[in-house]
């Protein structure tokens, strides 16, 4: 395999010794000025619908097989997790596991501490189907996820009669007492969030009754949809206040045969490359179009892309397609507000694309991206800045003063506060800059996309490490 391939999460080995430092090895990479992007970039799979299948999977009664699975670290993370509540997850081959479960109300009590590493994913999701259990858990994770608030999925944890007892803020390491006589409840989720809607409807699988969830705005339905092919009984109405979702709670789950669909945020990068640097032709297969996913590639297309939707089909469940990508003359755009939630995090890497767009585009409503894995208003607007792009901001609003195909000065460092998204953004932008983009940690790439940098040189992308 490509060295190259294989960018592992150092910062994850140097934080189990010295637990909970933060203090991890930085890998400080340099993206240059490219020829045209050619061939075919397979990106990983999904990483939601990852997290999904090793934990319904593990409330599954019997054996779970998926192909597919990524392994990224934020994923393996969530398997350990299953395997310290008691389901036997297993690799036999890349992508290819199996999870034996314990069934709806079946995790024992984790003997360690759970780490989620970097993942919110991952340890909102993980609250949620132990709350409900007769079970105490501790849940931590590095630097970036400690500074996340986790008081969005407590408070409605609450409700089913689960305590939890984290740091100021609701921050972690925190402690969460599974309620032993938990209520179904009912709850409207403030924010547009899956996670939150999804810690909700894993904690009301062991609630006896009824649990509604009501989201004001739809946000990524795999929960719902897999929720479903385990067996669940899980119905969906559009209301006044929303969408309504109901699951009656107890189900026996059936195990199930998974296949990942590629992730249409990984894909992102290759194709946003294709996008501005000059005269590139790119392949990406077998991507996801779940429609509550696939804002970015609307936006994209409205802005000028040139992007072929070729094969549309269904794999594992999933609408998905094969997409060919050309360079093309982009133009800035205003994002509609209500297409957030469905490209909440592509915002980073569109933001590069806006750059190198003539004209302006305007991104509103976005303040969730204020706490993802850092604040990516905040680092994006800095390292554009930095690379000598116009910026204007607020809580809510991020606005990009394009410099046109090839206008982007660059020659900065980018800091990605431990955030994958940053990093492969930047890097995709000093692919198509006047002067080198670096960015000052490249580790937590390897969270959601391993293969990055073998699979971006493929395709003629130089980026290095700096400390070759
Ligand atoms: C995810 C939901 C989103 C997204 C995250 C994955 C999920 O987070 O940003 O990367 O798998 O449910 P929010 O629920 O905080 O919007």
């Amino acid at each position: 395999m490509d060295p190259g391939c294989d960018l592992r999460y150092q910062r994850r080995g140097l934080e189990r010794e010295n637990f909970m430092s933060g203090h991890g090895t930085a890998i400080p990479m340099t993206a240059r000025k490219s020829g045209p992007l050619k061939g075919r970039a397979e990106v990983p799979g999904d990483k939601s619908i990852s997290h999904r299948s090793l934990i319904l999977g593990a409330m599954a009664v019997g054996e779970t097989n998926i192909t597919g699975l990524l392994e990224g670290q934020d994923v393996l993370d969530t398997a350990a997790a299953m395997r310290a509540f008691g389901a036997e997850v297993t690799q036999h081959g890349p992508g290819d596991w199996s999870v034996w479960g314990v069934g709806v109300g079946g995790f024992r009590e984790p003997e360690q501490v759970i780490d989620c590493g970097n993942s919110g994913t991952g340890v909102r999701l993980i609250m949620g189907c132990m709350a409900t259990s007769p079970i105490t858990a501790t849940f931590t994770g590095d630097a970036s996820l400690r500074k996340r608030p986790m008081g969005r999925v407590t408070d409605p944890l609450a409700l089913f009669g689960a305590r939890a007892y984290g740091r100021q803020g609701g921050r972690l390491p925190m402690t969460i007492i599974g309620a032993k006589d938990p209520m179904p409840v009912t709850y409207t989720v403030p924010m547009p969030s899956a996670q939150v809607k999804s810690a909700v409807l894993l904690a009301g699988l062991n609630a006896p009754g009824q649990t509604v969830v009501i989201e004001k705005e739809p946000t990524r339905d795999h929960s719902e949809r897999m929720l479903r092919g385990f067996g669940a009984d899980l119905t969906v109405e559009d209301g006044p206040e929303g969408r309504i979702i109901t699951l009656t709670g107890q189900p026996e789950l059936k195990p199930q045969t998974v296949a990942v669909p590629r992730d249409p945020s990984s894909a992102a990068f290759p194709v946003c490359a294709a996008l501005i640097v000059e005269g590139s032709d790119i392949l990406v297969p077998g991507v996801s179009q779940n429609p509550t996913r696939n804002g970015l590639y609307t936006t994209l297309v409205e802005m000028g892309a040139d992007i072929e939707f070729q094969n549309p089909r269904e794999e594992g469940g999933e609408p998905v397609a094969d997409l060919r990508v050309r360079f093309s003359a982009l133009k800035g755009i205003e994002v509609p507000e209500e297409r957030a939630a469905s490209m909440i995090d592509e915002y980073p890497v569109l933001s590069v694309v806006a750059a190198c767009a003539e004209g302006t585009t305007v991104m509103r409503g976005v303040k969730e991206l204020r706490v993802k894995e850092s604040d990516r208003i905040d680092a994006m607007a800095r390292g554009l800045e930095a690379c000598g792009v116009r910026i204007e901001e607020d809580e809510d609003t991020l606005i990009v003063h394009g410099m046109g195909p090839g206008g982007v000065p660059g020659g900065a460092t980018a800091k990605t506060h431990i955030d994958h998204r940053i990093a492969m953004s930047f890097l995709v932008l000093g692919l198509a800059s006047q002067r080198p983009v670096s960015v000052d940690d490249g580790s937590p790439i390897a969270t959601s996309f391993p293969v990055f940098e073998g699979l971006m040189a493929g395709l003629g992308a130089r980026i290095e490490r700096a400390n070759k």
